[in-house]
């Protein structure tokens, strides 16, 4: 017999989104499900009750009817204890959890013999589980709706122009934390062509932050910011400073602060002082996501924008649900995702298989007992870290040759120079003249060739390896040169010239080809 999946309207205040969209009802009928929704759930996300009717759901009035007639529950936030009172016994419940702050709630589902799947629990960094990953989904949207508001409290463009009426410079804007929701504010606050930087205690980040077009500011202090997967941990005092100072001058001479820093299971990061707002240009904006943690600026106040020195400060905690189709459609993809690994047979019925590590990870409760907080989950090992001694030293100029494995790398670095000396010099009395010529011309463009790649973008690679490859069909020009037969050579001398000239328009199309493509992939970089 079919499961029920049940989409009962979310009662939390201000909540707009519902945990799955008729596109999606659509999908999981195909899976074999049936699809209850209670009536109104989706009105606040433009999604009506008629739409989930033509998708092939079965619209439910009341709550306690639609609680009562799913055998799964999908929602989006935590349930109160008076929805789990009208949970069925045995039922399964999908959504966000959070089982560490909820510790009363977890029993009461418990008290249910309900298996609950925390959606906020999955674990991450298994890429396999990337689909089902609704905490990135949500925190991209929130992070383009952040810029959203940003632009408009702000009172100018975003981009610079040059307009008869005068010349409009372009919008600075500051971001602070550059994780899922950081990077979503990069890439929108370049679309919308502002001049974007962005901080991060992870230093890893920095190219991600370059790819989208932004500058990274680093803080000058020698610090890892990592405390494991993925996530930040505490600063040091001494980096703190660091950081104050940085994020002071920034404060100066940007128009805009959008803050996005947290530390999993802490209080967010105090980041902004109330110096520093003081400090921005009359009309700047800051924009604080993490608000609902105790904010990143001293004078947010959470759920409200209000206007200090001058600085209009943002701290809604609703930004999910000020884009509420779109974080909805992604949320239910997420549970479409999941239900598709619960239910491989595709026959309605949902297998909770804790053998596998994506789903022990999220099952918080398996049918009444409660199996948080799971075993670590088998991953790939981690790359060595660097010594302690030197993560934690300041970067002091002068200072980075008294850790341990600094002389060791310059040791090796002599030896292989010295190496490469002796063999050139072998080279030089040994080699004919004419293979000496070649040899530094082929040295040197390995060295210019090394420079350059080097020094390219990221997000450039591409149209460089398709230039490249142009290049390379110059080389099989003179590659021909070399192979074609001395004019001389009566016999099948036609055939040869023949297959050359083939052989030379088929480079050429290659050649012209690659520049020409470059030039299209340049053309999408360029504003
Ligand atoms: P995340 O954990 O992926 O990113 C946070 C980033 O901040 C990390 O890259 C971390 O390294 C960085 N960070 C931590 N401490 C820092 C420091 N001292 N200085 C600079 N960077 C630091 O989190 P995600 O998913 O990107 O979410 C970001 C924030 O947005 C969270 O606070 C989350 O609660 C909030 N959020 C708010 C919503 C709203 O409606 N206001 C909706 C969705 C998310």
């Amino acid at each position: 017999m079919p499961l029920t999946i049940g989409i009962p309207r979310e009662t939390a205040a201000g909540e707009k989104r519902v945990a799955t969209v008729p596109e999606v009802v659509e999908k999981l009928i195909k899976l074999g499900f049936m699809v209850a929704v209670e009536s109104g759930a989706g009105d606040a996300a433009n999604c009506s009750d008629d739409v989930y009717r033509i998708a092939g759901a079965e619209i439910i009035g009341g709550a306690a009817q639609l609680w009562a007639k799913s055998d799964i529950v999908f929602k989006v936030c935590v349930p109160t204890s008076a929805e789990v009172d009208l949970m069925r016994e045995g039922g399964t419940l999908i959504g966000f959890i959070w089982p560490a702050q909820h510790p009363e709630l977890m029993r009461q589902l418990a008290a249910k013999k309900a298996t609950v799947l925390a959606i906020d629990s999955l674990p991450r960094q298994l890429s396999r589980a990337q689909k089902m990953d609704a905490l990135t989904s949500q925190a991209g949207v929130a992070g383009y709706r952040a810029v959203i508001e940003a632009a408009n409290a702000f009172g100018r463009f975003f981009n610079g122009q040059i307009t008869a009426a005068g010349k409009v410079p372009p919008a600075k804007v500051f971001i602070a934390g550059a994780g899922v929701a950081g990077l979503a504010a990069i890439g929108t606050a370049v679309g919308l062509g502002a001049i974007v930087r962005a901080n991060d205690t992870r230093a890893e980040v920095a190219d991600q932050v370059k790819s989208l077009g932004g500058e990274f500011v680093k803080v000058e202090y020698e610090e890892e910011g990592s405390g494991g997967g993925g996530y930040a941990k505490v600063m040091s005092e001494g980096f703190q400073q660091a950081q104050r100072e940085m994020y002071a001058k920034q404060a100066r001479e940007v128009d805009i602060i959008i803050t996005t820093a947290l530390i999993p299971g802490k209080p967010a990061p105090r980041l902004i002082t109330a110096e520093m707002v003081q400090s921005m240009k009359p009309g700047s904006v800051i924009v604080d996501m993490a608000a609902e943690r105790g904010g990143n600026c001293e004078l947010t106040e959470p759920g409200q924008a209000v206007v200090k020195h001058g600085v209009t400060i943002v701290g809604y905690t609703d930004l999910n649900s000020r884009l509420a189709k779109q974080s909805s459609t992604l949320y239910g993809t997420n549970l479409f995702r999941l239900t598709e690994e619960l239910c491989k047979t595709k026959d309605g019925i949902i297998n909770v298989n804790m053998e596998d590590d994506a789903i022990r990870g999220l099952t918080v409760i398996k049918e009444g007992n409660i199996t948080w907080p799971p075993p670590a989950p088998k991953l790939p090992a981690a790359p060595a870290k660097p010594a302690a001694a030197k993560a934690a030293a300041p970067a002091a100029k002068g200072h980075g040759h008294g850790g341990g494995s600094e002389p060791m790398a310059g040791g090796t670095l002599a030896i292989m120079f010295g190496a490469a000396a002796v063999l050139f010099l072998l080279i030089g009395a040994y080699a004919p003249p004419a293979f000496l010529g070649h040899f530094t011309v082929f040295v040197l463009a390995c060295f210019v060739g090394y420079m350059v790649v080097w020094n390219v973008t990221p997000a450039l690679h591409t149209p460089l390896m398709s230039v490249t490859n142009a290049i390379s069909s110059i080389i099989a020009i003179g590659a021909l040169v070399q192979v074609a037969p001395p004019v001389d050579v009566a016999e099948g001398r036609g055939l040869i010239l023949g297959l050359s000239v083939a052989a030379l328009a088929l480079t050429a199309v290659n050649m012209l080809g690659g520049f020409a493509v470059t030039q299209r992939m340049l053309a999408m970089f360029r504003k």
